[in-house]
């Protein structure tokens, strides 16, 4: 079994299903840009079936992207996944992500159809997309509550006619990790064909467990994709948060044994352009992208992280985009230091002349006030930020 871990972002996609976080086409494009330069693997751009307008963004980010993955979401029948394969078309490398409900409760009450007609309709559905496209992704919503046997023959079927990757979510967030991790153990067990294809987990964080469960899935189950979204955001309590899963893999390698491609440099600029596009603030005790990550208060604590930075430090704020030591800015601070924290904040400002005078704004805020926060600077250079 391959020792890399693919790192699938959907943020722009089930990050977005989150009550009051829609994003404009713009907004889509830039955090896009961002995910590529942090370098996930695979970026699902949306559901193209769903809008014109989501069509549209998932066409966008085909066009702007080159080194990541472009994926859009489709249901499983031929309108949504051609949907899908036309706003592909100029992708550098497309996938189509189709799915369809596999638990006894959504394939009686939501679908209203047998399980037989379950499997049919997912193993039509992905042989149609093998015509259009190479990369398939084949995901049985609300797996983890789905029976075991049936879900295997869903996965077997799909593998057969081509899919790629199996995902197998935990769609409302019900698991706990060891039973998740062995779930996705016994089901590749079950499956004769499953070595054809990457396993995949997709976790929701209703019972603030997702991270936990996505990583199970890795260790117990074998799975070797993860997807997640930035800062957590996602429908209800969220999803699997991505800078969490990749900090705590490459932490603990000892561990887990994994590479993955991230620029963990990249993290914080991500983690403060999502949340400044989207309006969700985050928690500042938040792991890895919280304000309080990386913050000493007590004596102790400080006293021992100026002898050494190890006794109270699992990682360094600079590796995943924090300066290593706050600049609290105010009147003395110079050019340097305003476009440094412009920069960690993920605002890119488009030329020279805009930084200047965004520079003098700021220097005459911070004549009448003696500390200037990072509201302050992204309220005094507003519209004008073209985040990276
Ligand atoms: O949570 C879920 O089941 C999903 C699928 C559509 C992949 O988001
Ligand atoms: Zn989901």
């Amino acid at each position: 079994m391959t020792d890399q871990l693919i790192i699938f972002d959907t943020t722009l996609r089930d990050g977005e299903q989150s009550p009051g976080a829609s994003m404009t086409r713009d907004e889509k494009i830039r955090i896009a840009r961002q995910l590529e330069r942090l370098r996930v693997d695979v970026i699902e751009a949306g559901f193209a079936a769903s809008s014109n307008g989501d069509f549209e963004c998932v066409q966008a980010i085909a066009n702007a992207i080159k080194d990541s993955t472009v994926c859009s979401l489709s249901r499983a029948n031929d309108r949504d996944i051609s949907r899908a394969a036309e706003a592909l078309k100029n992708a550098n490398r497309g996938r189509i992500h189709t799915f369809i409900a596999t638990s006894p409760l959504h394939m009686e009450k939501k679908l209203r159809m047998s399980p037989e007609e379950v499997l049919e309709q997912a193993r039509r559905s992905v042989r149609f997309a093998r015509n259009l496209m190479a990369d398939i992704e084949f995901s049985a919503e609300d797996g983890y509550r789905s029976e075991l046997d049936f879900l295997a023959r869903v996965c077997e079927a799909v593998i057969d006619e081509g899919a790629t990757t199996i995902n197998i979510p935990d769609t409302v967030g019900y698991a706990v990790p060891e039973l998740y991790g062995n779930f996705i153990k016994s089901l590749r067990e079950k499956v004769p064909n499953s070595d054809k294809a990457i396993w995949s987990v997709h976790c929701h964080n209703d019972l603030g467990m997702a991270v936990a469960n996505s990583l199970a899935g890795v260790t117990l189950g074998g799975a070797r994709q993860v997807e997640c979204t930035i800062n957590g955001l996602g429908e209800r309590a969220g999803n699997c948060s991505l800078e969490e899963v990749v900090m705590a893999v490459k932490t603990r390698r000892d561990y887990f044994g994994l590479n993955v491609n991230i620029d963990t440099q990249q993290i914080v600029a991500a983690s403060k352009m999502v949340s400044q596009i989207t309006g969700f603030v985050v928690q500042p005790n938040k792991a890895v992208v919280g304000a309080n990550a990386f913050a000493h208060a007590s004596g102790i604590h400080q006293d021992g992280v100026l002898k050494a930075r190890d006794t109270y430090e699992i990682m360094r704020a600079e590796d995943v985009g924090w300066s290593a030591n706050k600049i609290v800015l105010g009147k003395l601070s110079g050019r340097n230091a305003f476009k440094q924290r412009l920069q960690e904040l993920g605002i890119e400002l488009e030329s020279e002349a805009e930084i200047n005078a965004a520079f003098a704004r700021f220097k005459e805020l911070a004549d009448r006030k003696s500390e200037i926060f990072d509201e302050d600077i992204i309220a005094l250079v507003g519209d004008e930020s073209v985040t990276a």
